[in-house]
């Protein structure tokens, strides 16, 4: 059996990823660390206790604990982490959270796999950070690789320190890294804090869309089924990739207005639903990546049609109420401001 640790993976995307691991790797044997935060739900996870009992284990621990992440690291021969603080609105209202879990939390993990002898091994730590560290893309041009880290947010910035970090562990101390920047993820399991799922329930409750500025904002969407594929694709790179960085992303660059129109289409809402409210600070013009790097070199692909996706993943919230009730619950309690900010536990009474 491989031992995988996964951090993080009661989350969005690091749910979706066990759920294709534990498939796509019988030989697999994973541990889940993972908070609990307002972002972290057991019921993401219930359906894997369930399922693979003898290949799947949750331990409900804090990243930026060394008592608890050493043991674990030691442990495990494959690390991969995607344990964040990942909402940039939450961060514009304060980021010493995003900071400690984001950076803090990978200083503890990276420090634990050099304690218990990853360096210079066949172990490998997959670090998932975002293209948002790039800040925005050129006019002419998706970001690439090579460009420089600009970020323009507070989540982004903490997701560039744990990037940098995470490089410097590896020119510094050869612990087998590689990293991630992924675009903009879609599809189910993402908590209605965010843009798509947010923008879903509202329109289902008749509520208004509240788009950013003029909602020209683009970013490059890609379904989490791809992103998983990509990860499986990274972390098993030939060694001469070691260190590097791999852009991730589907080639789809759409505004905030052509997802809401989309949303709209497949509930059968009328667009004039969509209300523009004023612009976040620093909300980034464009996010989009050039990802011929992992085409090439790896040979991994996007196999899921935009439109297809989106419609599916509509689909998925509409036809999962009691998914998205547990949720707000356990947000509206653990989410501080939750009622001013988002307000959705009114749903609960309906
Ligand atoms: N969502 C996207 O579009 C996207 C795109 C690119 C990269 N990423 C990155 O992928 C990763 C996962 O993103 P997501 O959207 O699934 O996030 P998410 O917010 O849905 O999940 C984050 C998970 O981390 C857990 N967590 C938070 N703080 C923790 C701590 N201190 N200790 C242990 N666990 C903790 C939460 O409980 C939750 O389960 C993040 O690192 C994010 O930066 C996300």
């Amino acid at each position: 059996m491989t031992r995988v640790l996964i951090t993080g993976a009661a989350g969005f995307i690091g749910s979706n990823f066990v759920e294709y691991a534990l498939h796509a790797h019988p030989d697999w044997s994973i541990t889940n660390l993972d908070r609990l935060t307002y972002a972290g739900f057991r019921v993401n996870i219930q359906p894997f206790e369930q399922t693979f009992p003898d290949r799947y284990r949750f331990v409900w621990g804090d990243i930026c604990n060394p008592w608890m992440v050493e043991p674990l690291v030691a442990e495990h021969d494959l690390v991969i982490h995607f344990a964040a603080e990942s909402n940039v609105d939450l961060s514009v209202i304060a980021s010493g959270e995003f900071v400690r879990t984001n950076v803090e939390g990978t200083r503890v993990l990276l420090d634990a796999c050099l304690k218990h002898g990853y360096a210079n091994s066949q172990r490998r730590i997959l670090i998932v950070s975002t293209d948002e560290v790039y800040g925005n893309a050129w006019q002419d041009r998706p970001s690439l690789e090579s460009d420089p880290l600009l970020p323009c947010s507070p989540y982004a910035a903490s997701k560039a320190g744990q990037d940098l970090l995470a490089y410097g562990y590896f020119a510094t101390h050869d612990l087998p890294i590689l990293r991630t920047r992924c675009s903009n993820n879609y599809g189910p399991r993402q908590d209605p804090t965010k843009l798509i799922p947010r923008f879903v329930l509202q329109a289902l409750h008749n509520q208004a869309l509240p788009v950013y500025g003029h909602g020209q904002n683009t970013r490059d969407w890609i379904h989490v089924s791809d992103h998983c594929r990509a990860l499986d694709a990274v972390l098993h790179a030939p060694e001469h990739h070691l260190g590097e960085v791999f852009n991730i992303g589907a080639d789809c660059e759409k505004n905030v207005l052509e997802i809401s129109r989309s949303i709209l289409n497949y509930l059968g809402y009328s667009r004039d639903l969509i209300e523009f409210v004023p612009d976040r600070p620093g909300h980034v013009r464009r996010h989009a990546v050039n990802s011929a790097k992992i085409q090439s070199e790896l040979g991994w692909l996007p196999l899921v049609d935009f439109e297809q996706g989106i419609k599916e993943t509509v689909a998925w919230y509409r036809n999962n109420p009691t998914w998205w009730r547990a949720i707000i619950a356990q947000q509206a309690q653990s989410l501080p401001n939750y009622s001013d900010v988002y307000g959705f536990e009114r749903w609960l009474a309906d």
